[in-house]
C-alpha cells in the first residue's frame, strides 16, 4: 500500500507511542522458559512481536490474554515440544536469534525460515557461537542463511567477544547459556542493549554483569527461572519519529509519554539534543528495573549538524534513519560513520536512506558505513520505496511532513511490523 504524506504547518499534544519492541519479545521468550506463570502489562501488538507469540504458541506454550494483560505459562527451560512444522519468523530477526539460542539446548528437531528480508539476513553469527558451544544447526551456505535446522543437543559453555555489539548475539547465547555445561561469558566493545540480562536476573538466573572499558556478561548452567511480572514502557525507538517530527515543524511541541529512556537506547534523544534540539526528560521513574520518562521536545530553529561515531551506533543502531532525516534540517554537514551494520537489517538502511533522500532533493553522500547528509536542505519531495523496511517507511513519512509537494512511499503499510498505528497517531498530532 503507498501512502502520500503532505506538508503540515506544526506538531502538537501527547502521545503515549507502541510498547517497546525489544522488551515485548523478551517477555515472551524469556518468561516461556520459567516454571509457572508470569503476566505482560502494555505488550506491543505488532507484526513482529505477534510473531514471536506464534512461534512460542507452536513450541507448546500457552499464550493466553485477559483484560489486555498477556499470561505466559512457562514450562521450564526444556519444556518445550517438538513444533510439528517449520516455524515462520515473518520479518523477525529478534525472533530468529534469540530463538535460536533456545532451540540449540533443547531434545528436539527444529526448522526455521522467514520472509523474503528475513531469508537474506546473516545468521552465521549467530550458528557460529552457537556451533562452538556444540549446537547441531545447519542451513544454507553452512548456516549463514535461512532456512536452518536445529537439532537439540547438550551445550557447554564458551567465551565470546561480540565484535559487532549485537544485543541479538548476546542475548541468543545467554539463552544458550542458561543450558549449557559451565560458564559462558560474552564481552562487548560498547555495551549493546541489556535487557535480556536485566530480565533474565530478575527471574533468578545466575548471572553477573560488570564494565571495566569493556562490558562483561557471564551466565551459568541454570537449574530453573522464576515467572516475573512486566509492565512494558513505550518504545525510544518509536517515539524517535514523533521527536524528530516536533524538532524540525515550527512552533511545534510533544510530549512522549512513558518512554524507556535505558542508556543503552536512547542515543537518539542525546544526540538530537548535541545538535540543539529541546529535548528534556521529565517525570523519570523506574519500571521494572528500567528507566522511563516522559519526553517533552518543542520545534528547534538552530539545529547543528553532528558527527556519529562507531561506540554511538549501538544506542541508536534502529534510529540512523530518522537522524538522518532530522539532519537534513540542521546547519552543516552531518557525518555518520560505524553504521556498517545497517546494511544487514531489514533493508540495507544505508542505500535505502541514501537513494530516497536524493530523490526529495537532499544532496547526500553514501559511505560504506554510514553517510554525509547536507543541512539546512530544502525537500522537494518526490516518489520514495521503503523496502518494505517499516522503519524506513516511517523515516520517510516524517521528512513528508516538511515537503514542498509531499512524499509518496511505496509499501508504507510495512509499519504495521513495530508500530501499527503510526498513520492514525500522526494524524492526531499534525496541525494542518
Ligand atoms: C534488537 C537488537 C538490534 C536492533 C533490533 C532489535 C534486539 O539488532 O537493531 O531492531 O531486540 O535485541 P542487533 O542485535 O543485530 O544489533
Amino acid at each position: 500500500m503507498e501512502k502520500e504524506i503532505q506538508k503540515v504547518k506544526s506538531i502538537k499534544g501527547e502521545l503515549r507511542v507502541p510498547s517497546d519492541k525489544s522488551i515485548s519479545h523478551r517477555s515472551i521468550i524469556l518468561t516461556s522458559m520459567a516454571e509457572g506463570t508470569s503476566t505482560v502489562k502494555n505488550f506491543l501488538k505488532a507484526g513482529d512481536t505477534l510473531t514471536t507469540v506464534n512461534v512460542y504458541r507452536k513450541l507448546g506454550i500457552k499464550i493466553t490474554e485477559d483484560k489486555g494483560i498477556i499470561k505466559v505459562n512457562g514450562k521450564g527451560l526444556y519444556g518445550f515440544s517438538e513444533p510439528d512444522d517449520i516455524l515462520d519468523m515473518g520479518n523477525s530477526g529478534t525472533t530468529t536469534r534469540l530463538t535460536l539460542g533456545l532451540l540449540s539446548g533443547q531434545r528436539f528437531f527444529s526448522a526455521l525460515t522467514g520472509d523474503e528480508s528475513l531469508r537474506k539476513r546473516p545468521m552465521k553469527r549467530i550458528s557460529q557461537p552457537l556451533k562452538q558451544m556444540n549446537a547441531k544447526i545447519d542451513g544454507r551456505n553452512n548456516g549463514e542463511l535461512l532456512p536452518l535446522s536445529v537439532r537439540g543437543s547438550d551445550l557447554k559453555g564458551i567465551n565470546f567477544f561480540n565484535k559487532k555489539a549485537s544485543a541479538q548475539v548476546k542475548s541468543a547465547l545467554l539463552i544458550a547459556g542458561l543450558m549449557a555445561e559451565g560458564e559462558t561469558t560474552v564481552v562487548e566493545p560498547y555495551k549493546s542493549r541489556d535487557h535480556t540480562e536485566k530480565m533474565l536476573k530478575a527471574m533468578g538466573a545466575d548471572i553477573l554483569m560488570y564494565q571495566q572499558g569493556e562490558y562483561t556478561v557471564q551466565i551459568k548452567k541454570t537449574e530453573r527461572l522464576y515467572p516475573v511480572d512486566i509492565d512494558v514502557p513505550a518504545d525510544p525507538s518509536s517515539a524517535a519519529f514523533f521527536a524528530a517530527a516536533a524538532v524540525i515543524l515550527p512552533d511545534s511541541e510533544l510530549l512522549l509519554k512513558d518512554v524507556l529512556i535505558n542508556p543503552t537506547r536512547d542515543g537518539f534523544f542525546r544526540k538530537i539534543k548535541q545538535m540543539g534540539a529541546f529535548v528534556e526528560y521529565t517525570n523519570v521513574r523506574e519500571i521494572n528495573g528500567e528507566p522511563v520518562a516522559d519526553i517533552l521536545v518543542r520545534y528547534s530553529d538552530d539545529l547543528k549538524a553532528v558527527q556519529v561515531v562507531k561506540e554511538e551506533i549501538p544506542s541508536m543502531v534502529d534510529e540512523i534513519p530518522i537522524l538522518a532525516v532530522v539532519a537534513t534540517q540542521a546547519e552543516g554537514d552531518t557525518v555518520i560513520t560505524g553504521a556498517s551494520e545497517l546494511r544487514v537489517k531489514e533493508s540495507d538502511r544505508i542505500k535505502a536512506v541514501v537513494e530516497n533522500l536524493k530523490k526529495v532533493g537532499v544532496e547526500v553522500q553514501e559511505l560504506e558505513d554510514g553517510m554525509i547528509i547536507k543541512g539546512k536542505s530544502r525537500i522537494k519531495g518526490g516518489y520514495v520505496d521503503s523496502y518494505k523496511d517499516h522503519r524506513i517507511a516511517m523515516a520517510f513519512s516524517i521528512l513528508g511532513l516538511i515537503s514542498e509537494d509531499g512524499i509518496k512511499i511505496k509499501d508504507a503499510d510495512c509499519a504495521y511490523i513495530s508500530y501499527p498505528e503510526f498513520f492514525e497517531h500522526l494524524q492526531s498530532v499534525a496541525v494542518k
